[in-house]
């Protein structure tokens, strides 16, 4: 029977702010399950969307229109993306698929049954981008300690998974099994970070989020949007459903590739709900690095993201879809962060592919077809061709080895060292003299037949990788496209088989000058300046002296009940608390926050405006919030915890 190997990617947020930081992963998946497929095993490669959650339902809700309706055409560029880089995967799945939702239903209810779920009241700080629960000891500064953001304090009924239960199994786990998270030093991070920190219990439900996964015993609650997510992994082939084989041929994976921004997810309350469920354990679970522009993570909310050289879809329709898997599967040492620059993708695709690879593949086919029309016998060796011939029958299992680490930029350094030795042949060689002598023919076949044993064995050893390439290179030695490991070996070309040239497989670039245009057409696209914007500028207030300004009172309020305001689609009516005293304020916010996220929060409130009525209701005050330019509104908090009734100042 065939091996089994299942891999699996992180499912993406339906953000639409793609770059090339987020190919990076299942590009790699996507030549770890060809790599194993070419192997001979039964591979299953999972990927697909994680929709739910409160990121999605305001996001629909600014654009007035459904959460599906906001995340459909997301998920259609998303697929795109993914055949644009030939990324082939067994499922995409989508948390909003059918399957999916009862599976995890299903989980929730085991997991209820069996008393490792349980009601409590919920208090703790809520990242919303990163959809993640945080306790007071473990913000930064008053922030989301792994993305800076703004946390909100929330107060809910939840119910709560045992995870502390399960803390010293998992301590066990990393003793005894250290293979199961890589690289090392992210073990180190969860062990002493979490782990001997302590695990608190849960909350695995919310009753203030409605896109999500409605609880099977209380569909007043939805699912924790991390315990949807993570169970794809055990939806996707069909767990607990009518058809479980798939589950039960692949299961448990074999490798779950993630961020490793994401990592404790995986390596924490992803195995102590396997446990709880009495599911065998993932085999492994690796925290790759990040592509880093000038040292953050590339990011396009964080706008380091420049669209000609960071944009797949871009990257792809000026490189192609190799050049771009290449730089992912080469650059960066794997397991660390790589810095990216458009100038090292351009210098890295035209070093290695179009000089390297390109020139040893153009000149060996074009002096095969110049000097011979067909491949040349392989006569007598010399020293020099046993060597080259040595290292092509040593490659695969290199390669191998290099992959059973997943390190796939190890595994082309190998591919690349042997293009390097071939194209070092060539000059040792020189067949262009060779051609010269008619007493060297049968000298001049033998040298050749050796270059396009290498040509051929460096293709069918760069198939995971590169999905065009190759077959070119095989088809121009009449060799079929789906040649595989078994034929990675010299002299399996046949003397007389029909040799093409073939023209430059990738085209070779000009670093400084692609960039210097790249950068005019940045220049050309940038939005011309808003003629409201010029205004604005020409109309900059006059100065004020200190007097003036202190004449605006500003305190430290607390929002300690809110409301919509009845025939209002904007106010919120909100009861304030500023130091003992009670405020009743109408701010015109509610597209941008419900009542339930107003509660406990810390704003800044003007104290002195003259009372007013809005929409029937009375105003004592104005909560301070910054605009952007499209008009959405964010409220001013205080940095660390103040008492309310504070003054600003
Ligand atoms: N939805 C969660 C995963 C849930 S899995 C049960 C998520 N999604 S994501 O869209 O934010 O990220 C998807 C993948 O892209 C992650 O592996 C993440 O690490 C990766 N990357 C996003 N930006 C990246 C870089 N700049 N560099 C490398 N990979 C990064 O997290």
């Amino acid at each position: 029977m065939a091996k089994k190997y299942y891999i699996t990617t992180p499912i993406y947020y339906p953000s639409g702010n793609w770059h090339i930081g987020h190919c990076y992963t299942t590009v790699i998946c996507d030549a770890l399950a060809r790599f194993h497929k070419m192997l001979g095993e039964e591979v299953f490669f999972m990927t697909g969307t994680d929709e739910h959650g409160q990121k999605v339902e305001k996001e629909a809700a600014k654009r007035g229109v459904t959460p599906r309706g906001f995340i459909d055409p997301l998920v259609g560029q998303l697929k795109d993306m993914w055949k644009l880089l030939d990324v082939e995967y067994d499922r995409f799945l989508r948390t909003t698929d059918e399957d999916h939702v009862r599976c995890v239903q299903n989980i929730y209810r085991k997991l209820y049954e069996s008393g490792d779920i349980y009601k409590a009241e919920y208090s703790g700080y809520y990242c919303t981008p990163c959809e993640a629960f945080w306790t007071e000891a473990q913000l930064k500064g008053g922030k989301c300690p792994d993305c800076g953001r703004e946390v909100t304090l929330q107060k809910e009924e939840s119910y709560f998974f045992r995870l502390s239960k399960y803390a010293p199994r998992l301590l066990k786990l990393y003793e005894e099994n250290p293979e199961f998270l890589q690289p090392k030093s992210r073990v180190n991070e969860m062990v002493n970070n979490f782990l001997k920190a302590g695990l608190t219990d849960l909350s695995v439900s919310r009753t203030t989020v409605k896109w999500g996964i409605p609880l099977p015993f209380d569909e007043k609650h939805t699912a924790y949007v991390w315990i949807d997510a993570l169970s794809n992994y055990l939806s996707g082939l069909g767990y607990s459903g009518t058809d479980d084989s798939l589950y039960r041929k692949f299961w448990p994976a074999d490798l779950h590739l993630v961020g490793k921004e994401i990592v404790r997810f995986h390596a924490i309350i992803w195995p102590a709900i396997l446990m709880a469920l009495g599911e065998p354990l993932p085999k492994r679970i690796y925290g790759h690095g990040w592509l880093l522009i000038g040292g953050e993570k590339l990011s396009k909310s964080k706008e380091n993201a420049r669209p000609e050289l960071t944009d797949p879809y871009e990257l792809v329709k000026r490189y192609g879809a190799d050049a771009v898997r290449y730089y992912l599967l080469r650059e960066i040492p794997f397991g660390s962060d790589g810095e990216y620059t458009g100038e090292r993708f351009l210098t890295r695709i035209n070093a290695d592919l179009a000089n390297d690879l390109g020139n040893l593949v153009s000149r060996t086919s074009a002096m095969i077809v110049q000097n011979f029309g067909v491949l040349p016998p392989c006569g007598e060796k010399t020293a020099l061709d046993a060597e080259l011939e040595e290292m092509v029958n040593g490659l695969l299992p290199k390669v191998k080895r290099a992959m059973d680490g997943l390190n796939a930029p190890e595994a082309l350094e190998e591919i690349f060292a042997l293009v390097a030795r071939a194209n070092k042949y060539i000059d040792e060689t020189t067949p262009w003299i060779l051609a010269k002598d008619p007493a060297k023919r049968e000298r001049l076949g033998t040298v050749l037949y050796h270059l396009a044993e290498a040509c051929r064995v460096c293709a069918v050893l760069l198939k995971p990788f590169l999905t065009r390439a190759p077959s070119l290179i095989l088809q121009s030695f009449s060799c079929p496209a789906d040649m595989g490991f078994e034929s990675a070996s010299f002299g399996c070309l046949q003397a007389g088989a029909k040799v093409e040239k073939l023209p430059p497989i990738f085209p070779r670039i000009d670093v400084a000058k692609e960039l210097a245009a790249v950068e005019k057409l940045l220049k050309e696209k940038e939005p011309p300046r808003r003629e409201s914007e010029e205004r604005e500028e020409e109309k900059a207030l006059p100065q004020i002296s200190i007097e003036d300004f202190s004449k605006v009172e500003l305190k430290i309020g607390e929002v300690v009940a809110c409301e919509k305001v009845k025939k209002s689609e904007k106010l919120l009516h909100e009861t304030v608390k500023v130091g003992k005293e009670l405020r009743s304020v109408v701010s015109g916010i509610a597209k941008f926050y419900t009542p339930e996220e107003m509660v406990g929060k810390r704003v800044v409130l003007v104290t002195n405006l003259k009372p007013v009525k809005l929409c029937g209701v009375l105003s004592e005050g104005m909560i301070l919030c910054a605009e952007d330019e499209e008009g959405n509104l964010t409220l001013l908090t205080p940095e660390r915890a103040v008492a309310s009734g504070a003054k600003v100042r």
